[in-house]
């Protein structure tokens, strides 16, 4: 049997990156993880992950090859980046300099130690706001805030890349992250949130006094925003598929990684109460200036090309999953 390559998680600390490592583990590749633990968790790459750690930045070149000199990566899945819409806005050169000049080194990095596999993470928020839903690949791209830009950018650099130097990369554009590891060692756990899921089950368990529902007026069913989660074990899946489909020669690519269907924040919150038993305060403000109605992705492009089966697209499964990961990770026994 051929030893599986070494796979590079930059961002592998976080949320949606430590979720993609322990599947990269459980499908039988070796990982190691850059991380500048500015948002992420040393103590589950420690605990849970159990892989090597190399603390720093996508912006260090010297590391980054050192790094590459002293392991034999296959290729990079790429999740570090700066995620807050708001803080995009306010402070954009933070966002250029940390998703795009970061990604440069990173990738400038990888060619120099001829790696040339790239799965990279990007956002629904590519698209701006919908002029159809559900949203397909070929739909415009017209971000509406600087952090929409930096990833539409990276995606715009890697074609370019394809083009001069050959390095073949996967642009998944993630619509809602939510759910937790089924098994309950990992979850969601940003500072600070921003995440409806997370907010509305911090409430549930006192960590928060209330959860804001922003605008009851939409052109939607109960008047509120819809929008689309997709369990983080099935992103996960779909970056171990898109990776293979990157080392058996696939040609660059895009997919959304979407369910196809999209829930509204009431459901969300009646759906926590429900699961948690709990009651959870909800406080109905205006709309907020750049949230669209209804953000849902078709995911069939994946389905079709990448044979990506997702498993829990059950908004119970998603929100039951991540309950027993806040309970865990707030109220430690
Ligand atoms: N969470 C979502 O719903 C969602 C949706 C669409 C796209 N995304 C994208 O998915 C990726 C992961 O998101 P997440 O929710 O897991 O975020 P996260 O903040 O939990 O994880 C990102 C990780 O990257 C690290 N990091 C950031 N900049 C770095 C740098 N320059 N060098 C090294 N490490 C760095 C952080 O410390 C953190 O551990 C991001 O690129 C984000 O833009 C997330």
């Amino acid at each position: 049997m051929v030893d599986k390559p070494t796979i590079l998680v930059t961002g592998g600390a976080g949320y949606i990156g430590s979720h993609a490592v322990l599947m990269l583990k459980q499908a039988g590749y070796p990982v190691v993880i850059l991380d500048n633990l500015v948002y992420g968790h040393r103590d589950l790459v420690e605990t849970v992950l159990q892989v090597e750690l190399v603390e720093g930045d996508t912006n260090d070149r010297p590391l980054l090859d050192r790094l590459f000199a002293t392991h034999d990566i296959g290729a990079v899945m790429h999740f570090a980046a700066y995620a807050y819409v708001g803080e995009s806005v306010s402070d954009p050169a933070k966002y250029y300099r940390n998703n795009v000049i970061g990604t440069i080194t990173l990738l400038e990095a990888m060619l120099a130690a001829n790696i040339k596999h790239f799965v990279f993470s990007s956002t629904c928020a590519t698209y701006g706001i919908p002029k159809t839903v559900p949203i397909p690949e070929d739909h415009p791209q017209s971000p509406i805030n600087p952090y929409g830009a930096t990833k539409l950018m990276v995606e715009q650099i890697l074609a370019d890349f394809d083009t001069a130097y050959g390095l073949k990369s996967v642009c998944f554009r993630y619509f809602n992250a939510a759910g937790a590891d089924p098994v309950g060692q990992l979850g969601e756990d940003h500072l600070p949130e921003t995440h409806l899921i997370p907010l509305v089950l911090q409430t549930a368990l006192g960590v928060r006094e209330s959860v804001s529902v922003f605008g009851t007026d939409y052109p939607t069913p109960d008047g509120t925003c819809i929008r689309d989660y997709i369990h983080v074990m099935d992103l996960a899946s779909a970056h171990v598929l898109g990776l293979e489909y990157l080392l058996q020669g696939g040609e660059s690519n895009k997919f959304n990684l979407g369910n196809g269907s999209g829930f509204s924040v009431k459901q969300v919150i009646e759906t926590a109460r429900k699961i948690t038993g709990r009651e959870i305060l909800a406080i109905e403000h205006d709309r907020r200036p750049g949230d669209p109605p209804a953000l849902i992705g078709s995911g069939e492009k994946a389905r079709t090309v990448l044979g990506w089966q997702p498993e829990y697209g059950d908004l119970e499964q998603i929100i039951s999953h991540a309950w027993s990961w806040h309970q865990k990770r707030h109220q430690p026994a």
